[in-house]
């Protein structure tokens, strides 16, 4: 059975085994593998401007383990909208509904912040295509919006997709 919760820093080698079961992800936004503190980096990391408690991770568990992870931020980058920063799927549990499971999961989250209508992401051009068919299908759209990324050796750009909360 699928189940949702909060993650934190205790989770950290969980989302590590996350990111290892599914690198190639890693591999197209940062030109390498994943490596040691990357599963704590995504729980931790933070734009520079934001304050505590707008960052909210959680994960989707299947008979107690871990096999999504997604990071929300709130009210960020203003008081309408909520960033996601990663979604990932554990890469043998891709196809099987889960990543929709998880976003229906911070739907019911994000619908519980006062002010905030409207959810946003960035795609990483090297991440494209497997990610552009699947926010689509939940309803983003690009905003037109394109600024540069650097990661490593990874030169690309990031794409800003957004949808409606309702
Ligand atoms: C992208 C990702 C999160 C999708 O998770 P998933 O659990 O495999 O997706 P789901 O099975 O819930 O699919 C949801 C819908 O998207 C569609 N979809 C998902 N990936 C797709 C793809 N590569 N091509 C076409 N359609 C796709 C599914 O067909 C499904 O459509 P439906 O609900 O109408 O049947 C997963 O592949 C992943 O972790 N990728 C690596 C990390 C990543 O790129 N994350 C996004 C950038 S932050």
């Amino acid at each position: 059975m699928l189940t949702f919760g909060a993650l934190d820093e205790a989770d950290a080698p969980a989302v590590q085994a996350l990111l290892e079961s599914n690198p190639g992800y890693t591999e197209r936004v940062s030109g390498r593998p994943p490596a040691p503190g990357d599963g704590l980096e995504v729980l931790l990391d933070s734009p520079p401007d934001l304050k505590p408690g707008q960052k909210h991770c959680v994960g989707a568990r299947l008979d107690g383990t871990l096999v999504a992870v997604a990071d929300v931020l709130q009210s960020w980058p203003n008081e309408q909208t909520a960033h996601i920063g990663l979604l990932l799927v554990h890469g043998d549990h891709e196809g099987q509904g889960i990543g929709r499971a998880l976003h229906d999961h911070v739907l019911s989250l994000v619908r519980d912040w006062e002010g905030v209508d409207t959810l946003r992401l960035g795609i990483v051009e090297t991440n494209a295509a497997g990610a552009e068919p699947f926010w689509s299908k939940l309803g983003y759209r690009p905003t037109g919006r394109v600024v540069p990324f650097i990661e490593g050796p990874v030169e690309t750009t990031v794409a800003v997709w957004s949808r409606p909360l309702a």
